[in-house]
Order: structure tokens, then C-alpha cells, then sequence
């Protein structure tokens, strides 16, 4: 398949070019988009040949659900069987935005979609060409992370490119996402609601409005084998880059010390070890390919750029990476919860 590139300024859109990719969306072909959060690989929501398409794209396993995009709120009422009154309060706080919310799902919904569930994750994006290719579509956009199933999301369309060129009709272009972690996934359908994926909106922040929020079990400490999480995506191992991953957490000096003794550990055996290290902390290991996530200060732009980090350490063929924990609040939850999921939840504590 020739996959076309088309560049869009998110500033200045030029609808003739976002047109062309709508056009494809609404033949039933696939189109990957950029969001707030991370580039997303989007087909009709309401054709199920188009959403087996993305399957096909991304070698998806069919059991793990798609979040269905929409532009305008009035949208939900064609894609929920009915919309809880919590969910109102969710819209209005925090869509457009990195929150899809689990509801009820209509019958128009294809269970491709749903992956038989009796439930439908929805979310409006917050990106302005994300925004404008649903509504120039006219259709609810399914769309999971575009990248290969498995490998680290996308949060610029050169990674888009990496995996999927050749596999989908168009790859639009328009900068890195913001966000760089994927949304937060929260279950309405529970009492109290549920968080499945932790993600830009923090627990804190639903929990604010709706007096009480819990988390999906399996996501926290230890994350023991045998809770099944009830999001279906969260029990594979995602985010993976080729080489295993190693966290390290404790006090920073410690931290650094550990992660230096397993450096000439591993050199010692032949393997160049990658450190997936802070701006703080950066200029504590003498040996070994350092990168650095961003500032721990400012925990979004470790959420920005920790994708984008695990794709380098891919292209420098590392044997292994030893990263650096960071504080699991706020956004936090969200990078730690991703970081585990590339660890295969290998975390070693520093003493
Ligand atoms: O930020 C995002 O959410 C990005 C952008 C493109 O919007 N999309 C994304 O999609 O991350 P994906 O498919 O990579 O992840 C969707 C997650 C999966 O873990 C899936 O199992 C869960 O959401 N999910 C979707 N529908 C669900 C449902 N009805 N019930 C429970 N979990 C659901
Ligand atoms: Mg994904």
C-alpha cells in the first residue's frame, strides 16, 4: 500500500489537504492522526471493515478494545446506550481532553470495536487536527495508539512512520504530542468509577468531582500476577523496546550508585547498558549511553519525551536499559505505570 504523508500546521490548518484524509476516513480506509496524547492510527468507528483494518495494521490482538474519538459532545448519545450522569460532569470538566470515558455501548457499535464488550470507551481529543479531521469525516473515529502492537506509542509522526508506513492510506503530520502518554481510561459503569489506565488526568482530579475514584487493582504496587486487569490492553506487555528494562528506585544517590555497579556488571559480560536517566541526575554515570527523560521538576516533560526516549535506545542497540523510578504522584502514576509495563515489572530497589 503507498501511504501518503500530508503536513499540517496544528496553528493553520489547510482543510483542503485535512479534506483529503477525511474523504479516506469516510471510504473506509486509515488514517493516522495526531492527538494531544499520542499519534492515533484512526478508521469509522461505525464500518467494521474499516476497524478490522487497524487490527490488521497494527497486529492487534482482536480481544483488547478500540476508544472511539468524537469532535462534538452530542456525538455520545449515538455511541452510549445511555449517558450516566457522572459522565455529563466528566464532559464538561475535562473533553476535549486526555480522558476516555467506559460506558454503556449503543448497537451501532460494531463489536470489532468493543471486542464484544458491553461497554464503549469514548474520548474527545484535544488537538486541533485531530478535532477538525473527526468533524470534516462526519463519522466517530475508532482509534488505538498507531504504532505496531507492542512496541512504544507514537508521540510524532516520524515514529508513525517507523511502524505503520506502507500499512495505512495516510500519515498526517503535524508536530509532537504534547501530552506523550496516553489518555487516562476511566470505567463509569463501576461505583465508585474506576480508573483502568492511568493517564494526563490524575485520580486526584476525578476525585475532586466525583467525590471518590478507585484504581483498577492490577495497576497498582506490585501489580500481583494474578489481578486481571479489566482493561483489556493493559495485560500485555506494551511500551516494549527490544532490550529488557530495568527499573531502579530509592533515594537518587542510591539510584545512581546501583545503576553504576550494574553498568560495569553488564560491561564486564559484553553488553552496553542504556540509562534512562533525569536532567538531575544525567551527569552521574561515567560509563554507559545516558538519556535523559526531561527534569524531575517538571514530571510532563518526562511524560513528554519517555516514549520518544525508549525508540532512541531501539536505534542505539543497547542490551539492556536501566531506568531511573520516578515519583509516582500526579502525572507520575501514569509514567511509572508505563515504565513497569516496558520493565515486564522488573523493579529493583536501591538500598
Ligand atoms: O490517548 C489515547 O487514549 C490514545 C489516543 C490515540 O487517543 N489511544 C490509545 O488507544 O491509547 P489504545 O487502543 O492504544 O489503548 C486503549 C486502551 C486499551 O488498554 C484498551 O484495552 C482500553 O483502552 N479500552 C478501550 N475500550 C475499553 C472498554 N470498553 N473497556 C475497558 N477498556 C477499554
Ligand atoms: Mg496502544
Amino acid at each position: 500500500m503507498n501511504t501518503r504523508i500530508i503536513r499540517l500546521d496544528p496553528g493553520n490548518i489547510d482543510m483542503d489537504k485535512l479534506e483529503t484524509a477525511a474523504e479516506v476516513l469516510r471510504g473506509g480506509g486509515l488514517v493516522a492522526f495526531p492527538t494531544e496524547t499520542v499519534y492515533g492510527l484512526g478508521a469509522n468507528a461505525l464500518d467494521s471493515e474499516a476497524v478490522a483494518g487497524i487490527f490488521r495494521a497494527k497486529g492487534r490482538p482482536s480481544d483488547n478494545p478500540l476508544i472511539v474519538h468524537i469532535a462534538e459532545r452530542e456525538q455520545v448519545g449515538e455511541l452510549a446506550a445511555f449517558t450516566p450522569p457522572n459522565a455529563v460532569i466528566l464532559m464538561e470538566a475535562f473533553w476535549p481532553g486526555p480522558l476516555t470515558l467506559v460506558m454503556p455501548k449503543s448497537a451501532r457499535i460494531p463489536d470489532s470495536v468493543t471486542a464484544g464488550l458491553g461497554t464503549v470507551g469514548v474520548r474527545m481529543p484535544m488537538h486541533p487536527v485531530a478535532l477538525a479531521l473527526i468533524r470534516a469525516a462526519g463519522v466517530p473515529v475508532a482509534a488505538p495508539s498507531a504504532n505496531t502492537s507492542g512496541r512504544p506509542s507514537p508521540t510524532s509522526a516520524q515514529h508513525v512512520m517507523e511502524d505503520l508506513m506502507g500499512k495505512v492510506d495516510v500519515i498526517i503530520d503535524a508536530g509532537p504530542a504534547a501530552v506523550g502518554l496516553e489518555s487516562t481510561v476511566l470505567d463509569i459503569t463501576s461505583e465508585p468509577a474506576t480508573i483502568l489506565r492511568p493517564g494526563g488526568i490524575t485520580p486526584r482530579q476525578v476525585e475532586e468531582l466525583l467525590g471518590a475514584v478507585q484504581i483498577d487493582p492490577a495497576l497498582t504496587v506490585g501489580m500481583s500476577e494474578s489481578a486481571v486487569p479489566r482493561s483489556p490492553g493493559m495485560k500485555y506487555t506494551h511500551y516494549s523496546p527490544k532490550a529488557d528494562v530495568i527499573i531502579v528506585e530509592g533515594e537518587a544517590r542510591a539510584v545512581a550508585d546501583k545503576i553504576g555497579r550494574l553498568v560495569e556488571e553488564y560491561k564486564s559480560k559484553g553488553i552496553t547498558a542504556g540509562i534512562l536517566a533525569t536532567d538531575q541526575t544525567r551527569h552521574s554515570y561515567p560509563a554507559g549511553t545516558v538519556i535523559s527523560m526531561g527534569d524531575r521538576e517538571q514530571p510532563e516533560t518526562i511524560a513528554a519525551n519517555l516514549f520518544g526516549c525508549l525508540r532512541e535506545f531501539d536505534e542505539l542497540q543497547v542490551g539492556v536499559i536501566l531506568a531511573e523510578a520516578v515519583d509516582d504522584t500526579g502525572i507520575g502514576l501514569a509514567i511509572m505505570n508505563r515504565m513497569r509495563k516496558a520493565a515486564g515489572n522488573r523493579v529493583i530497589r536501591a538500598e
